[in-house]
């Protein structure tokens, strides 16, 4: 049995995972591509939020980011060469309809083709997410994701991405985190497109929802179902998950960590695997006067079945209750030490995570984002020895163990992220990369833990 605490260089030969088990590491579009105007891309929302001062912390955009719009060549050698053998990215829709019309751009779709290209010579293999939070800004200016019409358009631009390169990727995420889009777009207007409207956000989620099933149903009608035994294949969503605690003892710190878990996960995993809405979260947008616009069918189409579920798991939530503020509750630290974004360092997380996800029923899972924002040091060489990410890499591998040996489908492991990049309205500090990126010179450097994530993928079995 592997103690619970363990760490540290002696973690890493108990780590040992099945074989077929998929190690990758995963990036977003808009936090590494940059070229955001290059080659007929339209504006996204993450653009036009970044270009308006006052968003983002440091008052820093994604213009050029790691210019991997460039760089790709290079950087899916330099993948090759730490030995990943998955890749999760993610299509900037704006660069495939840059008015969110049915108007092409083919130099956006022949970016991506080339990626793959590249990423099929080196025998890695894509996963890509449809939808990483860069709506075409066109689409905003008609309401964006709070106008039920954006649904179908995802769903066109969706299958237009399955007719061209259905079968090159073998596996698909609609999109990722429909919660923070809901509630950090809509709801505290944190992240793009900003809005401070939490009347909006039952609406927004209905309809990236809506959107996802739209894509499932287009999937399954152009995209020909795998050879049976082909391992890694098929289409699902990406959910960000949290496990929800008390802060303290008190029944009602009690029934805030309920009702958070309520929005943050049972809000979705419900309509996505049972058909319809906790009562519990309609209870509580009812309380405050809105409710999700559904039309009959819509559920239906939103419970299809999906072939995969993507877990995003950083941390947990340490959750009190907070009378008079919007929700009713807040998240606040836990006692473990932090990263570098103020996140615990909780690594039960990841066992936790998959605990919810398995009560929906058993099917394949992968963790499609679980790493760390250290402060990373360069020495006086320019090497940069992260320990910290190792440890935190090391401890929560374990934990993913855990849950492997208590039967969960769980096929693979994408660390977050390859590179630092852009951390959304955290702007360039928070670096999470297992590369360092000098954003003045782009130059890319491995920190230590990219070579020790290449090493312990070589040691498996
Ligand atoms: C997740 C996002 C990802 C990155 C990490 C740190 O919520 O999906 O883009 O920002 O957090």
């Amino acid at each position: 049995m592997i103690p619970a605490d363990a760490t540290g260089p002696e973690v890493d030969q108990l780590l040992r995972f099945p074989p077929g088990f998929l190690w990758g590491a995963a990036t977003s579009a808009y936090q590494i591509e940059g070229a955001w105007d290059a080659d007929g891309k339209g504006e996204s929302i993450w653009d036009r939020f970044c270009h308006t001062p006052g968003r983002v912390i440091d008052g820093s955009n994604g213009d050029r980011a790691c210019l991997h719009y460039e760089c790709y060549a290079d950087d899916v050698a330099a993948m090759a060469a730490m030995g990943l053998q998955a890749y999760r990215f993610s299509i900037a829709w704006p660069r495939i309809f840059p008015q969110g019309d049915s108007r092409l751009n083919q130099r956006g779709l022949d970016f991506y083709r080339r990626l793959l290209d590249a990423l099929q010579r080196h025998n890695i293999r894509p996963m890509a997410t449809l939808y990483h939070w860069d709506l075409p800004q066109a689409l905003q200016e008609r309401g964006g994701w709070a106008n039920r019409d954006t649904a179908y358009r995802f769903a066109e631009y969706a299958a237009l991405l399955f007719e061209r390169l259905g079968l090159e990727i073998p596996l698909w995420a609609t999109i990722n985190e429909p919660m923070l889009v809901a509630f950090a777009g809509y709801g505290d207007g944190r992240k793009a497109p900003g809005k401070r409207q939490a009347w909006l956000v039952p609406r927004v989620v209905h309809n990236l929802l809506l959107a996802h099933g739209l894509a499932l149903g287009a999937y399954r009608q152009l995209v020909p179902p795998p050879v049976p035994g082909t391992p890694h294949q098929g289409i699902g969503i990406v959910l960000n998950v949290r496990p929800c605690h008390p802060a303290g003892e008190l029944p009602r710190d009690e029934r805030a960590a309920t009702m958070m878990h309520n929005l943050t996960h049972r809000l979705f995993f419900e309509p996505i695997f049972r058909g319809s809405y906790p009562s519990e979260a309609l209870a509580f947008f009812a309380r405050r006067g809105v409710l999700p616009q559904q039309a009959p069918a819509d559920m239906a189409v939103i419970a299809q079945p999906i072939d995969f579920l993507g877990l995003n798991i950083y941390s947990r939530s340490v959750v009190q209750a907070r009378p008079f503020s919007p929700l009713g509750m807040r998240s606040i630290p836990g006692p473990g030490p932090r990263t570098a974004m103020g996140w615990e360092i909780y690594p039960a997380c990841i066992e936790e995570a998959i605990a919810i996800a398995r009560s929906y029923g058993e099917l394949p899972l992968y963790i499609t984002e679980n790493g760390a924002a250290f402060d990373d040091r360069p020495d006086d060489e320019g090497n940069i020895d992260d320990e910290a990410r190792m440890n935190y890499l090391r401890t929560h591998l374990l934990s993913a163990q855990r849950a492997l040996q208590t039967g969960a489908d769980l096929r693979g492991y994408f660390v977050w992220s390859l590179m630092d990049n852009f951390e959304w309205e955290e702007g360039y500090g928070p670096r999470f990369g297992l590369w360092h990126i000098d954003f003045s010179s782009l130059e890319r450097r491995w920190k230590r833990s990219a070579y020790w994530y290449s090493e312990l993928i070589a040691a498996q079995p």
